[in-house]
This record gives structure tokens, C-alpha cells and sequence, in this order.
């Protein structure tokens, strides 16, 4: 210790100071365009982030359909559960709730998503449909419960009537609570037959009815996402053919979608959902809208005839494919078709008669081997005969490398697909290291997406930590660098329920009341909100910067506010001292800028939901003529935008 001291004193005598980085950003000629869709993100109902997250339905169960069908429900008094004279054929279950004046009471509580999350003074939306096979008026009560069992707010609503007919109340929470219940009481005597009982927050994201839940579909509009990929994933292969997700089914009235098994309620053993099930309240319909009020692209993925090859890997012959086609043809014209086709009446009939400008379509998740490169080729051909401006995104399987990947990146290019989505799940050094990646890719093949990507960081089981977050901010210099073969990125998976998820880490957790914004979710938005519109060239000793002394950097022009864009972490523990010259400038001057940072030097701190411990701020950046100087600090991820006279 005293040596190095003794060593360090020295150095400052001699005046050695820390070495300098010189940088250099070419200003004068871009070398590629960012596409506008470039950052986005990737949408899966995994870890509840469908039913029980984003899709703001407070009620588990509500048609009755699951296999067991009071999962979900405490029936109490004489409940049974019938499907004579159904209200719904796709959805046929129903309860009859009999008071025979016996009982005190007879009716059911839901226990909602792991509780019913309530908020005092807020209004929640009840709705019931029903109908009494007796002649006279009966009386229900709507009781919400809290987490101490008292039922704080009770409604009377009335039914009449033999013939199925939705009845409406709106409730006022009196108070707060993550671990509420839904309590339905039939007061009066006789029976009552009710089916599809729904209760949503007034307060969903844009007001609707059949909505989502503001604060999760706000977070995901402050991403300022490009594009959005959605429902899955695996769950779009489905544990079996049977159990794929058919997007047909998840159009048209809410309250006849059939419900389907989720894939990911017994994929861990360790970790077993049995009460995991997609009800396709939030369909394609609803994707489509959402994708339009968040600005980005839509990309819908489709099954290609492949279940999950993981699992149970059935094949639908070549000549049985024929339905699975039509189904990518019908999705397109559901999206973009006039009112006049078939499925542009279903859209037009939910309410959009204007088109949704679908422009590309992902076949197969992550998929391998010739049965995918065969399922695919028909896919391409029928897809590029009937719109042939499309773009048809296929898979490079399920990981990074590997004879998978060797094998289907050249199938790719002979299908002639226009991106190839790669997924890669893979630890902070594999991030860090990879920040070249893409620097020696293919330019006159099909672009890439990286489809699905996250740091895990098995140390600490796969925490969203800082580690994590800087890792993938590092790698992402890479993609922006290679904006002209890399065309769309999404983190994955979105968001994961706190008290109900399969997988970490996740972009964005949430519990009944609440949401938290991991490190990485502002990595993502950093990008999103700031990626300008074409890169521009910037060295270090002639190269690339992409980890020598633990930097890594990109610099991009913002063509509509002539401001220059850098990103640039350093990912050691020590302060870099930096200094950027600009080239290309001619005449003018850097005469402003800021930086939005993220700076933390532990790298194990995660954000929770009580305390957002790792946040982006922002400072002034002192500039000065056509040079920058910048002392990076240990461990950080900033953004500068320059402005430039
Ligand atoms: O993002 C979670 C899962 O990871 C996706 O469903 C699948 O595509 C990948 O294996």
C-alpha cells in the first residue's frame, strides 16, 4: 500500500496525468440511416404481463371456462356451474347462484390476479351478464372486500328477466388495497344465472372500456417505442398445435373469445402456474391500437405450423399447412384490408374502419431445423404473391450461435426474407464483449432484429441490475453503429407480475397497485428517446470504440434538429477522461448541449417498487468550438445531445 502511494505521488510530481481518450466523430458524410421503428419493444403474456398485468380485467376467471371452473372463485351457498342456454357459445359455462332462503346468502367472491388491486376514490366498472329463470326482480349485491375481509362498499343491482342482459355499476372504492376481493351476493330469493363477470378500473390507459392499465401502458409509452412485437413468443408456437395462439380467436366480442391455455403455466417445474390461462381480452385487435397509440410499428407473429420445439415439437404436414397461410394472409387483411373484405368488416365492426398500416409479419418464434426453413419457404412465397410489399421476418432460432444459427442464417438469405430475428438471453461479459457483433455482418443480406435480448446475470440469479443495465446499454453502441444491417432491437421479456412470474430478468415489474422501472428499462428509453436519424462515424485510434479501456461509443446525427448524438458508457471503475474532436463541421460550433446519464458504482443495485434507486438525470455539457471534453464516470451510460451553429 505504501509502495503505491509512494508510486502515485510520484507520477503527480512528474505531472503524468490519466490518459486521455481521443475520439473522433466524422460529421461531414453519415454512414448509415437509423431506422425510425429501430428500438421497440417485444409484448408476451409470460410472467402474467397479459391477464393480471397490462389487460386491466381485475376479475381471474370470469367466463367460467377454465378447466376447473371455479379457479379463481369462493362459491358460497348453492352455486353450480351450468351451460344450458348459454350467453356465449365460444364461452358456454355459466354460474346459477340459488337462494332458497335458507342460507343467509348465496353468491361468490373472485380473488382477482393474486388480489384485486383497488385504489381509494377511484371508480371501478362492474359488469355482469345475467338473467332469472323467476318471474319477479332479484336483487345483487356488488361488495368490494378488503385484504381483513370487511366488505367496505356494497351496490344493489337488479336483474329481470329470462333473457341474458349485461348489467353495469360503477363502484367507488372507499379505500386501498393490492390483496382486494369481488363479492357477489344474491339477496333475494330464488336463482340467478350470471356469466362473464368483469370488473376494470375506469381509469384504463386512453379511458376505454375493455382497456389497459394506465400506469404499465404509459410506462410503455415513455419508452417512445418504434416498433412492437407481439403476442409472443413461445406462446405463439403453444405447448401443442392445439393450444397455439390463433389470432382469429382473440377478435370480435370480448365476451365470446375462447379462453386458451397459457404456455407458460407449467414450463418450470420449479415454478408450476396452474391457474395461468389467456383469456385474449387483449387480442389482436387490441395490439393493433396499442401499437397505433404508442406510434410504433406493429409486428404480429404468427404460428408456422411448428409448436414449441422444445416441448412437445409437432409438425402440421406441408400439405395440411394450407389453413396456417391463410391465416398470415387473413391477419394482413384484418390489418391494412378495405371495409369491404372479410376480415377489414371485423376490424371496421370493432371500430377502426381505417387501416392499420401493417407493414411486416413474423413467421414462426424461434424455430429450427428444415421443418421451419419448408414452413417458411410457404409462408414467404403465398405472403410475397398477395402483398408483395410485406415484409416477412423470419428466425435464426434460439440462440446467438450454435449449429442452429449456422444452419439458418444461409436459409435466411436463400428464402430471401427480409429480417432475420435473433434472440439472444446471455451474461453481462458475453454484452460487453459483443459490442462488434454486427460490425462485419452481411450488408446485402436481410436485416437483422434483435428480437428478443437480456443481460442475465446469473451471480446474483438474474437480478435487473446495474451490471446488467450497463451491459446491454455497452452492447446497444453496436447495433446503433450498425444501424444499416441491424433495423429493429427489443429487449425481452416486457414485464413480469412480482408476485406471479416465470421468468427474470424483465423489463418493467409490477404488483396489483404498482409499477418499478428496472436500470434496463432506462437503457431502453435512453435509446428510444434519443436515437436520431443516422450514424455518423466515430473512432478511437482508427477504430470502432467497443471496449478498448472498458469504453464504448456511438455517435448519431438528428437530421431534424442538426443535433449530434452520443452515446457512451465506461463501463471500469475509473473516471475516462475524453475528448471528441468533431470533423466536418466547417464553420460552425458545438454551442450547447446535456447529458441524460445513468451512473451507479455498485453494480448490484436494482430498483424495487418502493425506491427507484437508479434513475436517469440530467446536466448541462459545457462546449466550446469544435472539440468536447468529458470526464466519464465509473460505471455510467450517457447521452449527449449537441447542438451545433
Ligand atoms: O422471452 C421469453 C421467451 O424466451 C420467449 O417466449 C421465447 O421466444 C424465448 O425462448
Amino acid at each position: 500500500m505504501r509502495k503505491l502511494t509512494t508510486l502515485l505521488a510520484l507520477s503527480l510530481a512528474l505531472g503524468v496525468q490519466a490518459q486521455t481518450h481521443v475520439m473522433t466523430v466524422d460529421v461531414s458524410k453519415p454512414t448509415a440511416q437509423i431506422q425510425p421503428e429501430m428500438y421497440g419493444i417485444f409484448f408476451e403474456d409470460i410472467n402474467f404481463g397479459a391477464d393480471g398485468g397490462l389487460y386491466a380485467e381485475l376479475v381471474k376467471n370470469r367466463s367460467f371456462e377454465f378447466p376447473q371452473p371455479f379457479v379463481g372463485w369462493v362459491p358460497f351457498g348453492n352455486v353450480t356451474v351450468q351451460d344450458a342456454n348459454p350467453c356465449f357459445d365460444r364461452n358456454p359455462h355459466y354460474v346459477r347462484v340459488v337462494n332458497d332462503g335458507r342460507l343467509l346468502r348465496a353468491g361468490l367472491d373472485n380473488e382477482g390476479y393474486r388480489g384485486i388491486g383497488v385504489k381509494q376514490g377511484e371508480e371501478y366498472r362492474f359488469s355482469v351478464y345475467a338473467r332469472t329463470p323467476d318471474a319477479k326482480p332479484m336483487k345483487l349485491s356488488i361488495e368490494l372486500v378488503n385484504s381483513n375481509a370487511q366488505n367496505l362498499l356494497k351496490k344493489e343491482i337488479e336483474v329481470s328477466g329470462r333473457d341474458w342482459q349485461k348489467l353495469t355499476a360503477v363502484l367507488k372504492s372507499p379505500f386501498t388495497d393490492a390483496h382486494a376481493r369481488l363479492r357477489i351476493v344474491l339477496e333475494t330469493k330464488g336463482t340467478v344465472d350470471m356469466d362473464h363477470i368483469s370488473l376494470f378500473p375506469v381509469n384504463t390507459w386512453k379511458g376505454r372500456e375493455n382497456g389497459l392499465r394506465a400506469d404499465l401502458a404509459q410506462a410503455l409509452y415513455d419508452l417512445n417505442p418504434g416498433v412492437f412485437r407481439f403476442p409472443g413468443g413461445c406462446i405463439i408456437e403453444g405447448n401443442s398445435l392445439e393450444t397455439r395462439y390463433q389470432w382469429k380467436n382473440s377478435v370480435g366480442p370480448v365476451e365470446n373469445r375462447p379462453l386458451n391455455e397459457n404456455r407458460w403455466n407449467y414450463t418450470f417445474k420449479h415454478k408450476a402456474f396452474p391457474d395461468y390461462f389467456q383469456t385474449l381480452g387483449l387480442g389482436y385487435f387490441e395490439y393493433f391500437l396499442l401499437s397505433e397509440d404508442l406510434g410504433a410499428e406493429p409486428l404480429p407473429v404468427i404460428s408456422c405450423g411448428l409448436s414449441c420445439q422444445y416441448e412437445s415439437n409437432e409438425v402440421v404436414p406441408m400439405d395440411e399447412l394450407d389453413p396456417y397461410i391463410q391465416d398470415a394472409l387473413d391477419l394482413i387483411e384484418f390489418a391494412n384490408g378495405p371495409v369491404t373484405s372479410t376480415w377489414g368488416k371485423v376490424r371496421a365492426d370493432m371500430g377502426h374502419p381505417e387501416p392499420f398500416n401493417l407493414k411486416m409479419i413474423g413467421i414462426g418464434n424461434e424455430q429450427w431445423d428444415k421443418v421451419y426453413v419448408d414452413r417458411l419457404e410457404a409462408f414467404t412465397k403465398a405472403i410475397r404473391a398477395k402483398y408483395p410489399t410485406i415484409k416477412v421476418v423470419g428466425s435464426s432460432g434460439p440462440s446467438a450461435s450454435g449449429d442452429k444459427f449456422d444452419y439458418l442464417w444461409p436459409e435466411m438469405k436463400r428464402l430471401g426474407v427480409d429480417l432475420v430475428d435473433e434472440h439472444y438471453y446471455m451474461n453481462p461479459d458475453w454484452f460487453f464483449g459483443n459490442a462488434s457483433r454486427y460490425d462485419n455482418y452481411d450488408r446485402k443480406g436481410p436485416k437483422v432484429f434483435a428480437g428478443e435480448y437480456a443481460s442475465h446475470d446469473h451471480s446474483t440469479k438474474k437480478d435487473n441490475n446495474f451490471l446488467a443495465a450497463l451491459s446491454e446499454a455497452a452492447f446497444m453502441t453496436g447495433l446503433e453503429r450498425n444501424a444499416d444491417v441491424v433495423h429493429l432491437a427489443t429487449y425481452a421479456p416486457l414485464f413480469a407480475h412480482v408476485d406471479a412470474w416465470q421468468w427474470n430478468p424483465d423489463l418493467i415489474w409490477f404488483d396489483n397497485l404498482r409499477m418499478m422501472r428496472t436500470p434496463n428499462y432506462y437503457v431502453q428509453q435512453m435509446y428510444g428517446m434519443n436515437a436520431g436519424t443516422d450514424v455518423l462515424s466515430l473512432k478511437m485510434d482508427g477504430k470502432a470504440v467497443a471496449g478498448q479501456d472498458s469504453l464504448y461509443a456511438t455517435a448519431a446525427l438528428n437530421a431534424p434538429t442538426g443535433e449530434i448524438i452520443l452515446k457512451l458508457v465506461n463501463a471500469g471503475s475509473q473516471p475516462a477522461e475524453v475528448q471528441i474532436d468533431f470533423n466536418g463541421l466547417k464553420k460552425r460550433q458545438l454551442v450547447a448541449g446535456s447529458c441524460t446519464y445513468l451512473q451507479n458504482d455498485n453494480w448490484r443495485t436494482v430498483n424495487t417498487l418502493d425506491e427507484e434507486a437508479i434513475v436517469p438525470r440530467v446536466r448541462p455539457v459545457q462546449v466550446k468550438g469544435q472539440s468536447l471534453k468529458l470526464e466519464l464516470e465509473p460505471r455510467s451510460f450517457g447521452v449527449y445531445r449537441l447542438q451545433v451553429k
